[in-house]
């Protein structure tokens, strides 16, 4: 009786010590059966109840043992009587990986809004007003060969403001959206996809992405967007990094600009992106031209702004070590997979 009563009283918990007591008391040396072994030294009358108590003693140990066992796999993540160990480790989940434009454009993005650059959006398909005419580009102008455009049918009869629909050529429709839409000081970056009729070559494709900067308030100076733009460059190259304003021309900016970054020649790769100078163009600016502010119902006798736009691919195969655009459309998982652990 004593024995049943410590067999009830046991509080193994663990794997090992249930596993100890089944060991001891149904185990193949169990210590309950040396007194079946007793039966011979009991007296007749009291065989019985003697074989009865071991009999229970047996049985409480059995039970005590499935219950022992239960609890224990259940606080071990087991769901009890379900096969299921929640416990077990899980299978890998395939993570996937920002894509390297994603990655560049997210730096570029964090890096203006810093100096309070708040992000603006314009529509892929575009009409003409806002690609050309709006910046100063009117339809007979040269400057829209700079651009091979991709028409998508011919719109609505000219009016004062062409209709025609297009694939936007570059960002700085946005600098017109939101010229027209919102009231100076206007601080903006314009981050996204334009398109161009170019033949598809390792370093050009007739999809990229810009990130396109406006900057309109009183009294805005060139000075303002070169330190600006050296800040960028810093921030996005290093703190040593210098840059280069070369004059340009665009029809939407006066005085114009291209600005290159130094990259340096040190690796073969510097010199296939470089073009053997050391100096890489990433971006066009310039002082937004007065006839664009007028266009746009802005004031250019109080207001004065400036505008750039960058490309993206050319960053992210500078950061990246890529040497041809064409894997940045292609999303061939292996080269994909290659930026999973960029942030
Ligand atoms: N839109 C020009 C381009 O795509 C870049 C640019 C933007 C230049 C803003 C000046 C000002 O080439």
């Amino acid at each position: 009786a004593a024995l049943i009563e410590e067999i009830n009283q046991h509080t193994a918990t663990t794997a090992p010590e249930v596993e100890a007591f089944r060991i001891k008391y149904l185990g193949s040396k169990n210590i309950l059966k040396p007194l079946m072994g007793e039966m011979r030294n009991i007296p007749n009358e009291e065989k019985r109840a003697f074989g009865q108590l071991v009999n229970k003693a047996k049985q409480t140990a059995q039970d005590k043992f499935d219950a022992l066992q239960a609890a224990t796999a259940e606080q071990a993540g087991a769901v009890a009587g379900t096969g299921l160990d929640l416990t077990a480790p899980a299978e890998a989940l395939p993570l996937g990986s920002r894509h390297p434009i994603a990655l560049t454009m997210r730096r570029i993005i964090s890096i203006f809004g810093r100096i309070g650059f708040t992000v603006a959006e314009g529509p892929e398909i575009e009409d003409d007003w806002h690609n050309f005419s709006a910046m100063n580009t009117p339809e007979d102008h040269p400057a829209r060969d700079m651009q091979d455009t991709f028409y998508v049918g011919e719109n609505m009869p000219a009016g004062p403001k062409n209709t025609d629909m297009l694939l936007r050529t570059h960002t700085s429709s946005v600098q017109a959206r939101t010229m027209e839409n919102e009231p100076p000081p206007i601080r903006i970056i314009a981050p996204g996809r334009v398109y161009r009729n170019e033949t598809i070559s390792a370093r050009s494709h007739a999809q990229f992405h810009q990130v396109e900067g406006l900057y309109v308030a009183e009294k805005v100076s060139f000075a303002d967007m070169k330190a600006t733009l050296l800040h960028f460059a810093r921030e996005m190259y290093g703190d040593q990094t210098k840059i280069r304003l070369r004059p340009s021309y665009f029809p939407f900016t006066e005085p114009s600009a291209e600005m290159d970054i130094w990259w340096g020649l040190e690796t073969e790769h510097d010199y296939r992106i470089t073009k053997g100078t050391g100096w890489l163009e990433i971006l066009g600016c310039g002082m937004v031209d007065p006839q664009v502010l007028i266009n746009c119902g802005i004031d250019p006798e109080i207001y004065s702004g400036y505008a750039f736009g960058m490309g993206i691919e050319r960053q992210a195969m500078l950061l990246y070590n890529i040497t041809d655009i064409r894997l940045m459309f292609e999303n061939d998982v292996r080269f994909l997979r290659q930026f999973s652990s960029v942030l």
